[in-house]
């Protein structure tokens, strides 16, 4: 119930001025985001590195209809290739995108050619980009442009959110040779007529698609804090014999880090997901949503605690 309020929250206008005039909530807001300028990420990627996890960069943002706004959140990821680039992160490196960020609500094309811009600067890093995909209606637009990128970089990857009821369909289509998917439970606010509701329905629908992926030739990420998950992960592996390297482990920056570490050292591939940015409103706001514990720590963030 506090998660759906959180979720209709992530997308007003009116509660993220409200949210964001607060000075105290910079200090709950950097539990889960490395910073506002890329120097700030910089710094997090080299530590990320030197405890041995592979990380995914997102320059926050998301649902600009401003063309203006869209190029330069493009820029900005050309800026953030170029500032990775010494710290050669080679293949392990990767940054992650929202189509809607980059021009999508205005025009497909517009949104393919951005993207295309930061492929391009990704693949001369030796690095690679994953599609994050966001509400429903934008998942058709967001599988076609991933259609068009992968003929130029193939390694381009995109999430998909096992909460939906078309997703096993979409792992099926997607489990092949070269393709990166990274599967997800799904953290927007979707209504009953597209997404399975509540936790068991949507833990299984994952199992499900997992299934599918791990059986299948592509490069399943499996991007997920849930234990459960993750040991149902290895028993796939080992049913149908998926080396170490044949997959690997997503999670958040600031969640499970523990969990992280574990992984890592226990010789799996962990890519911890970064964002940066000032734009911290929606991604921070959907954490919330997905775990109630997190508003005592946010409030008790506000209190100076
Ligand atoms: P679940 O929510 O069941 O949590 C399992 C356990 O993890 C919890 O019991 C708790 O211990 C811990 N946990 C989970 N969330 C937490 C939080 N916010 N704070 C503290 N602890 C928490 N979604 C999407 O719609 N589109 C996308 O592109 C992406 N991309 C993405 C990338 C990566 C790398 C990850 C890990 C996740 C996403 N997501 C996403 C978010 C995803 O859909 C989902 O909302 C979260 O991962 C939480 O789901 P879990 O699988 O962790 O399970």
């Amino acid at each position: 119930m506090l998660g759906q309020v959180l979720l209709a929250a992530s997308g007003s206008g009116v509660v993220r001025r409200f949210v964001s005039a607060f000075p105290l909530t910079k200090r709950a807001v950097e539990r889960f985001v490395a910073g506002e300028a890329v120097q700030d990420v910089r710094d997090t990627v080299e530590r990320l590195r030197d405890a041995r996890l592979a990380v995914t960069v997102d320059h926050l943002g998301e649902e600009t209809r401003d063309a203006r706004a869209a190029e330069d959140t493009a820029d900005a990821y050309l800026t953030l290739l170029d500032a990775l680039r010494p710290l050669q992160l080679g293949r392990g490196g990767e940054v992650s995108v929202k189509l809607s960020a980059i021009g999508q609500r205005l025009d497909d094309a517009m949104a393919l050619e951005h993207a295309r811009e930061i492929c391009a600067a990704a693949a001369a890093n030796g690095s690679t980009v994953t599609l994050d995909m966001e509400n429903h209606t934008t998942v058709d637009s967001t599988l076609g442009i991933l259609r068009k990128l992968r003929e130029d970089y193939p390694a381009t990857g995109v999430a998909i959110q096992a909460y939906l009821f078309r997703s096993e369909e979409d792992c099926r289509d997607l489990a092949a040779e070269g393709s990166r998917v990274r599967l997800v439970k799904g953290a927007y606010r979707e209504p009953v007529t597209v997404a399975h509701q509540g936790r068991a329905a949507v833990d299984k629908a994952y199992v499900r698609c997992l299934r599918v992926l791990m059986a299948g030739k592509g490069y399943p990420m499996v991007a997920t804090h849930d234990d459960r998950m993750i040991s149902i992960t290895e028993l796939l592996a080992d049913r149908f014999g998926r080396a170490i390297g044949d997959h690997e482990f997503q999670m958040l920056y600031g969640i499970r880090t523990d969990l992280q570490e574990a992984l890592a050292g226990a010789g799996h591939t962990v890519r911890v997901y970064v964002p940066y940015g000032d734009d911290w409103y929606g991604y921070f706001m959907r954490r919330l949503a997905e775990r109630p514990a997190n508003v005592a720590f946010f409030l008790r963030a506000l209190g100076g605690k």
